[in-house]
C-alpha cells in the first residue's frame, strides 16, 4: 500500500437517480477516472462526500466500496467524524475491518467539544481502531479554534496527520516547519493548495480534484515533486479561478456541479441541498474551459 500524501481527492459520493441510494456504478467509474489520471488517494465520507444526509448504514458501504473500488492501488482515507464519539467509534473500528489507511476524524459540529473531550474521543477512536488519525480541522464548521501546538498535541492521541481547513497560511506554515516532528500536515483548503504544496505539505485533501484530477496531479508534479515554480504558477492560474469560486459557493455543491459539467453524472445532491442555479453552472463551465478542462 502507498503511503498517505499526495494529491487525495475529498471524494463525492454519487447517488442513484431518486437519491435513496449511493450509486455503486458511478462511484467504481468515478473512481477508475480518478486513479487513471493519477490521483495518490481517496478520502470519502468527508464533507465533500455529503456524510451528514447518509445514515450509518451508508457510510459503511461508502467505505468496503471504496476500498474495493480502488483495490490497493490508492490509499483509501475514510471520514468516520461524528457528532457522538460512539458511531465515530463505532464507523472507525468498522473501516479499519474494511482495509482503511486511516480515519479523518471531524470534531462534532454542532456544539463545540473542549480541548479534553477532544482528547478523550479521538483516543477511543484510535483505541477502537488501530489506525492512525486525520485530524480534520475546520474551525467555522466544528466551532472549535486549536492552536498550532494544541493541533500538534493530538499526536498524543492517535493522530498523525492533518487535513488544515482552517485557511490559516500562518498556522499552517508553523504546523509544516516547527510541529512536523509530531503531526504531518496536508493543506485541505482548495484556495491555499500552491502555498501549501510550495510551504512543503507533502500533500493536498483536494475537493477540486474530483473534476480537475489531471490539473492537480500536474501541479503536484511540478511544485512539490520538480520544484519547477514557473511551471507551478502556470498550472495554478487556471486552477485557482475554479478553487475561490468552489469556496465562494456551497463547495459540495459547487463540486459535484463540477463533476458534472466534466461529463460523469452523480445523482445531485440529497436534500435540503442541490446542485448549482444554471447561470453559477454557466460561470463555472467558463473557468473550467479558460483552465483548458474538457466540459460537456
Ligand atoms: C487507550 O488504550 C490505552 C491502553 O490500553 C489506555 O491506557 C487508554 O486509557 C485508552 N484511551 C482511551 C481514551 O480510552
Amino acid at each position: 500500500m502507498a503511503s498517505i500524501g499526495g494529491i487525495m481527492v475529498a471524494l463525492i459520493t454519487p447517488f442513484t437517480d431518486d437519491k435513496t441510494k449511493i450509486d455503486e456504478g458511478r462511484l467504481q467509474a468515478h473512481i477508475e477516472h480518478l486513479i487513471k489520471a493519477g490521483v495518490h488517494g481517496l478520502v470519502p465520507g468527508g464533507s465533500t462526500g455529503e456524510f451528514t444526509t447518509m445514515s450509518t448504514a451508508e457510510r459503511k458501504q461508502l467505505t468496503e466500496l471504496c476500498v474495493k473500488f480502488a483495490a490497493g492501488r490508492v490509499p483509501v482515507v475514510v471520514g468516520t467524524g461524528s457528532t457522538s464519539s460512539d458511531e465515530a467509534i463505532e464507523l472507525s473500528a468498522h473501516a479499519a475491518k474494511a482495509g482503511a489507511a486511516a480515519v479523518m476524524v471531524v470534531p462534532p459540529f454542532y456544539d463545540p467539544v473542549n480541548l479534553e473531550e477532544l482528547h478523550e474521543m479521538l483516543g477511543e477512536i484510535h483505541n477502537a481502531s488501530k489506525l492512525p488519525i486525520m485530524f480534520y480541522n475546520i474551525p467555522a464548521a466544528s466551532g472549535l479554534t486549536l492552536s498550532p501546538q494544541e493541533i500538534a498535541g493530538l499526536s498524543k492521541v492517535g493522530v498523525k496527520y492533518l487535513k488544515d481547513t482552517s485557511g490559516n497560511a500562518p498556522a499552517l506554515t508553523e504546523l509544516i516547519f516547527g510541529l512536523s516532528d509530531q503531526i504531518t500536515a496536508f493543506n485541505g483548503w482548495d484556495s491555499l493548495t500552491f502555498y501549501g504544496l510550495a510551504a512543503g505539505c507533502p500533500g493536498g485533501v483536494w475537493g477540486a480534484a474530483n473534476f480537475i484530477p489531471e490539473l492537480a496531479v500536474e501541479l503536484w508534479d511540478a511544485v512539490a515533486v520538480k520544484g519547477d515554480l514557473k511551471k507551478g504558477r502556470e498550472l495554478w492560474s487556471k486552477a485557482w479561478p475554479i478553487c475561490k469560486f468552489l469556496e465562494s459557493h456551497n463547495y459540495c455543491a459547487a463540486v459535484k456541479t463540477g463533476v458534472e459539467l466534466s461529463g460523469q453524472q452523480t445523482g445531485g445532491l440529497r436534500k435540503p441541498f442541490s446542485l448549482l442555479k444554471p447561470e453559477l453552472q454557466a460561470e463555472l463551465k467558463v473557468l473550467l474551459q479558460n483552465a483548458g478542462v474538457k466540459t460537456i
